[in-house]
């Protein structure tokens, strides 16, 4: 199994415990770097999802959260079949930057913060088009399972921040939109929240 964009190599560590022989892949040497210190005698690779290297022979192909950053996914597919063995599974993960669910007290706001941070992702509906790319590139038996992710309420969600919520995450976000912030600082509360220009 090969698990591409990686990052800190936790499904890695995970498959490579149940008995999987497993490699993780990922562009970032740092991330490589922490998977490493992470999980010591586990394989992982500096590489990239367009040029893998690796000979092949893989059975399983598997990517989480990491095709919404790729302009060119068909590449990324034809290299994840040409290491793949005939058979061989492909599972891509990740969410839809545009489709996300959230309750807050500031729907107008939240409205915008998600559309903000979509703008800049590089293919935010990526994740919605994943059985017609994986079929445009010739896999058969293609199936989609669709969860929705909710957001919202006293602490939790995507934000963590415990007791701030999304309220609180809005208004972290609006400041990170401004320039002011980096997303995921605290400890604000809801009269900081400014208008975005
Ligand atoms: C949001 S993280 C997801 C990490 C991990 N898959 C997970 O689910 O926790 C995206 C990862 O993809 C990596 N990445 C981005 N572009 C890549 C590429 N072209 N080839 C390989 N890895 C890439 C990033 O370095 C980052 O570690």
């Amino acid at each position: 199994m090969i698990d591409v964009g990686c990052g800190s190599g936790r499904a890695v560590s995970e498959l490579s415990s149940s008995g999987f022989r497993a490699v993780g892949v990922d562009i970032s040497p740092e991330m490589i770097e922490e998977a490493r210190r992470r999980s010591p005698g586990t394989e992982f690779l500096v590489g990239d999802a367009y040029e893998l290297a690796v000979p092949g022979g893989f059975s399983g192909y598997r990517v989480d959260k990491v095709f919404h950053e790729l302009a060119e996914p068909e590449r990324a597919v034809s290299e994840a079949r040409r290491i793949l063995v005939p058979g061989g599974r492909v599972v891509l993960a990740g969410h839809d930057w545009e489709a996300l669910v959230i309750d807050s007290s500031y729907p107008a706001l939240t409205r915008e913060i998600v559309r903000a941070r979509a703008s800049v992702v590089t293919a935010p509906r990526a994740a919605r088009g994943f059985r017609r790319l994986l079929s445009r590139c010739g896999l058969c038996e293609v199936s989609v399972e669709a969860v929705v992710g909710f957001f919202g309420g006293g602490g939790g969600g995507l934000a963590g921040g415990a007791g701030r919520g999304w309220d609180g995450f809005c208004c972290a976000a609006v400041l990170g939109l401004q320039g002011g912030l980096r997303w995921g600082e605290w400890g604000i509360g809801p009269d900081s929240v400014v208008r975005l220009a």
